[in-house]
């Protein structure tokens, strides 16, 4: 017989109704999550530095370094649902010529606007934050020093807001794509010799589109996650895991 406390798978993995802020939400992975996570029943709200600003759809056209403005529109956002359930670090550049930049970006943009979202989610003692972090956060690879520093750094900072908030029940994970086949990834899928040489890293022998990310991303926001904080989880194919 069903007692109180016996999860329901139904319940445990509900997103339905969760305030979701995705940043990149225009990208090749922003968008499609965000889609996902609409269809799913989640109230998206969406930031991205292109696009046209959609206030009614929840569009906010903004840079994620612009502080002030992502300030307000966090407040914005607060000040509607009165709550923020999950905040989707999603935005991300690779620019091999400009190291700082990725730094900026990937980094300190991520911390800031985490700890804006985490003021929020500390008031209503509950949250999830998952930021995208990448292969490059346990491996180095060739010619984009300030991209395998900025998401080596994210790795970290993760652990350590998921330690400062642990006590007000905000979570923190990482989420890694491997190469999914993106606008980030084109020139490599499209040249035959490198796409060779990733799929013979690769166990499952394919790119990864955007919606292999999905599965892990209702884990880490809804309650079957809720004993999970400070984790790194590689959705890859398997490119992590081979040896030769
Ligand atoms: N595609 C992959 O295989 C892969 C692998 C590992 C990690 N990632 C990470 O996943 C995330 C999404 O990647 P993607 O492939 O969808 O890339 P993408 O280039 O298609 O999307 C990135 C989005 O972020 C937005 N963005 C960039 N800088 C911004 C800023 N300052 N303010 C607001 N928005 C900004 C861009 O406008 C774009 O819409 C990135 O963080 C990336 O580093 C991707």
């Amino acid at each position: 017989m069903k007692k109180k406390n016996d999860l329901i798978i139904k319940n445990l993995f509900s997103i339905n109704k969760k305030i979701c802020v995705v940043t990149g939400a225009s990208g090749s992975i922003g968008k499609e999550i965000s889609k996902l996570l609409r269809l799913n029943g989640a109230i998206v709200i969406r930031i991205d530095k292109t696009g046209k600003e959609n206030l009614k759809k929840n569009y906010f056209k903004a840079d994620i370094s612009d502080i002030k403005k992502i300030k307000e529109i966090i407040n914005q956002i607060y000040k509607k649902y009165k709550r923020i359930d999950a905040l989707l670090n999603i935005a991300g550049i690779s620019e091999n010529k400009n190291y700082l930049n990725n730094i900026k970006i990937n980094l300190i943009s991520a911390y800031e606007i985490t700890k804006l979202v985490t003021e929020k989610m500390v008031k209503k003692k509950k949250g999830s934050v998952v930021n995208f972090t990448s292969l490059n956060s346990e491996m180095g690879f060739k010619n984009n020093p300030g991209y395998v520093a900025s998401k080596g750094g994210l790795k970290q900072l993760t652990k350590a807001f998921a330690i400062d908030f642990s006590n007000k029940n905000v979570r923190f994970n990482n989420v890694g794509p491997g190469y999914i086949k993106t606008n980030m990834t084109l020139k490599s899928f499209n040249d035959p010799i490198k796409k060779r040489e990733r799929l013979n890293r690769i166990i499952m022998n394919r790119f990864g589109v955007p919606n292999d990310l999905f599965g892990i991303i209702v884990y880490l926001i809804s309650d079957a996650s809720k004993y999970v904080t400070g984790q790194d989880f590689y959705i890859d194919g398997g490119f992590l895991a081979k040896g030769i």
